[in-house]
């Protein structure tokens, strides 16, 4: 039995997806208000809860083999990104589990002290090695999917906002194939006890992104270039209404003031390991938006 975390995400949906079509029982933890039916029609076990309970997670960890933590959070990187992970490893560890995937985030160990998502997921990841439970984790640079609404808005506008230096280097991975390999790490020889950055085939400047939209819709990019102040701004007058949505704005600004590529050599890498070759921004979105 696999447990998935985010089982509604678009990892955690496209992850318990391809484990149903292989056949393997799922456990999907989600939330009474996420929308898991379509989980459900593809035959997964629902288990509802909240990953800030530890009771929960508990409960949902009675009897699995494998947990594939793919859960996100908003803005409570400590309860959710932090302890619920700490909490699933303690678990996996108290019921001899055989396999613990983990997503974290591609940044994780570079040390950026005002992200809590991406310290939380270090620290995760250190508690995961050192648990001596077979793990894998992967690092994911951004995701193909989280371009879709963008795109859909390019397709009626032609506009597309870019916050900060266009000439920042990106590795956009297709969510299909990051979802591939979290099932597969389980299975493959050379996962085992590993850490893969992940990313798409080629390294991008994210001023190439307009341009691909513009392939695929015929269409002429407007390019609103907004400098990084604006989140300052944005951060400065939230922080006093709000401290919470301040610290959020602090991964966000830290995802967009920073480079997050990966090398040539961890693409050879991961398609060795995995054995299939990576699929690029275009072709994902082609398929998606069907032109
Ligand atoms: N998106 C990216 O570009 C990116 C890049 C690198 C790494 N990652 C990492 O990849 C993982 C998945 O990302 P994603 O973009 O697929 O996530 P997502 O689409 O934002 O989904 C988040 C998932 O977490 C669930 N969740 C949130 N709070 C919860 C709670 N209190 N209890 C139970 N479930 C809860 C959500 O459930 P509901 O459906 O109920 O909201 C949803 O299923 C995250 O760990 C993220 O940090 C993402």
């Amino acid at each position: 039995m696999f447990l998935v975390t985010g089982a509604t995400g678009d990892i955690g949906r496209r992850v318990v997806r391809l484990l149903r079509e292989q056949q393997h029982s799922v456990r999907a933890f989600v939330r009474l208000t996420s929308r898991y039916g379509e989980l459900e029609h593809r035959g997964a076990e629902i288990f509802i809860g909240d990953l800030r309970r530890e009771k929960d997670i508990a409960k949902a960890c009675r009897g699995v083999q494998y947990i594939i933590s793919a859960h996100g959070s908003d803005s409570d990187a400590l309860n959710l990104d932090y302890r619920a992970n700490i909490e699933l490893i303690d678990q996996a560890k108290a019921n001899g589990l055989q396999h613990f995937v983990f997503i974290s985030v591609l940044g994780a160990n570079r040390g950026y002290e005002d992200a809590p998502v991406f310290k939380a997921k270090r620290a995760v990841e250190n508690y995961l090695a050192a648990s001596g439970i077979n793990y894998t984790i992967l690092r994911p640079a951004g995701l193909a999917s989280n371009l879709l609404t963008l795109a859909e808005r390019f397709r009626e506008t032609g506009l597309y906002l870019l916050i900060g230096d266009p000439k920042n280097r990106t590795s956009i991975v297709s969510t299909d194939d990051l979802a591939r390999i979290v099932v597969d790490s389980v299975k493959v020889p050379g996962a085992l006890n590993q850490i893969f950055s992940v990313g798409g085939p080629e390294i991008l400047l994210r001023e190439d992104i307009p341009q691909i939209f513009s392939r695929i819709f015929n269409r002429q990019p407007i390019v609103i270039n907004s400098p990084l102040v604006t989140v300052d701004g944005l951060r400065g007058i939230l922080g006093l209404i709000n401290p919470e949505a301040k610290q959020a704005l602090g991964t966000f600004r830290t995802l967009l003031s920073n480079e997050f590529f990966c090398r040539k050599d961890e693409i050879a890498q991961l398609e060795q390991t995995f054995n299939f070759p990576l699929e690029t921004l275009e072709s994902f979105l082609r398929r998606y938006l069907a032109v």
